[in-house]
């Protein structure tokens, strides 16, 4: 039976990845699942997939989790080193990264270390750490099998292709809520209105970044550790179905595309079942009906994260890092109602201008000029609140 670690198992990815387990053909053993503070979700999963451990942010977390299982065997282990110590736990085939935030970092460069086969959501790792995260899986041998969408796509249009064959990568975005308006209108735009993804219903974090298009500029770090390619050779278009999701295209001038519905349990299973597909009971594509499939190109004037990426991406991973913990922080005031949706970017960029240029090779290095960045966009937070 292939055994599974999830981690984030009571988000949106983890919570998708647990109906795929249910209504697999294949019969998957889940031997760890992870929560940060939703006990009563991850207490509700154990009691289903009957996990050997799981992990909470806490003490306080476990105690409650604890009195909700009073006769669960599972083992209760408690942050950061709980979440390393699951992702060496052993016995386990794959390990679902499906943590939110650089908090995944760790964890997926445990399993990634200890040559586990790791189903990658948590594209925050490849942000901070892509450089050390690739290290690690070269030296151990370890697969990367993408669950973002995009990346799934990229990876099935490739498979078997040599890096040489390859003239560039095409992601696409759906342009979230936000498509057509300008940075004037953004404005004032609030939480609710932001959260309002046409296509895909996510966790708030991602959500958000849908909507400022720092979630495509995550993805073009991410395609360049997975795949391999220089800057570059990654393009972004807008294709508000969001029905093809990639492209590749090759060096003769073809190109290759993955399409489906917008339903991340695709994905998902793919990555789990990987190298094998099977049948499955999700929504499809009736391509007998009338179909419009359209491409623009993102406009980045109004959304200026995606170029604050692209222009990280260029200096290095360190610059990468400092660009993800500033916008941690800002969508994270973002959605307490602490700044204003375009705060999100000006946060970004001029944490970005200030510690962008910063080296920091070894994984505490690079931790701990996260944490300076964490700490300026607070402050820059603080000072346009008063
Ligand atoms: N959602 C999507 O459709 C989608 C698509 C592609 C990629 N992704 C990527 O997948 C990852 C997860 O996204 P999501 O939308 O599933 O997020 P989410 O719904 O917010 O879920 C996050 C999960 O991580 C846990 N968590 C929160 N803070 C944590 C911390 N500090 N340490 C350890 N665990 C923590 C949460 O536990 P609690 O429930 O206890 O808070 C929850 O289980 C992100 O990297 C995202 O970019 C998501």
């Amino acid at each position: 039976m292939p055994t599974l670690a999830i981690f984030g198992s009571t988000g949106s990815i983890g919570s998708q990845a647990l109906e795929v387990v249910r209504a697999s053909e294949v019969h998957y053993d889940v031997k760890v699942l992870t929560a940060w503070s939703n006990v009563e979700a991850l207490a509700t999963q154990a009691r289903e997939f009957h996990p050997e451990v799981v992990v909470v942010g806490t003490l306080d977390a476990a105690e409650c989790y604890r009195n909700r299982r009073r006769d669960g065997q599972e083992r209760v282990l408690v942050g950061e080193e709980g979440l390393e110590e699951a992702a060496a736990w052993p016995g386990v085939d794959t390990v679902l990264s499906a943590v939110v935030g650089a908090a995944g970092l760790r964890l997926t460069l445990r399993a990634v270390a200890l040559g586990r086969r790791v189903a990658l959501a948590n594209k925050e790792s490849l942000v901070v750490a892509g450089d050390l995260v690739t290290e690690a899986a070269a030296a151990s041998g370890a697969e990367i099998i993408p669950v973002d969408s995009e990346h799934a796509a990229i990876f099935q249009c490739l498979a078997g292709a040599s890096t040489r064959e390859v003239d560039r990568l095409v992601l696409t975005a759906s342009g979230g809520p936000f498509l057509g308006r300008s940075r004037e209108d953004l404005a004032y735009v609030g939480v609710d209105e932001a959260m309002d993804h046409p296509n895909w219903t996510m966790g708030a974090k991602i959500t958000v970044d849908s909507a400022t298009l720092m979630n495509k500029g995550l993805e073009v770090i991410e395609a360049h550790w997975l795949f391999g390619m220089k800057p570059g050779q990654i393009h972004v278009v807008v294709h508000p179905q969001s029905i093809v999701h990639s492209m590749v295209e090759f060096v003769d001038g073809s190109t290759l595309a993955q399409l489906g519905p917008p339903d991340m349990r695709l994905p998902i299973q793919y990555a789990l079942d990987y190298p094998v597909r099977n049948r499955s009971a999700w929504p499809r594509m009736d391509w007998t009906e009338r179909h419009a499939l359209s491409f623009q190109p993102p406009d980045m004037q109004t959304f200026p994260c995606l170029g604050l990426a692209f222009a990280a991406l260029e200096v290095g991973p360190a610059a990468t890092a400092v660009l993800n913990a500033a916008n941690e922080v800002a969508v994270a005031a973002f959605l307490d109602g602490r700044i204003s949706f375009n705060g999100i970017p000006d946060v970004n960029e001029a944490v970005l201008d200030r510690l962008g240029g910063e080296e920091a090779h070894a994984l505490e290095d690079r931790l701990q000029l996260d944490g300076e960045a964490r700490i300026r966009a607070k402050e820059l937070i603080g000072k346009a609140g008063n």
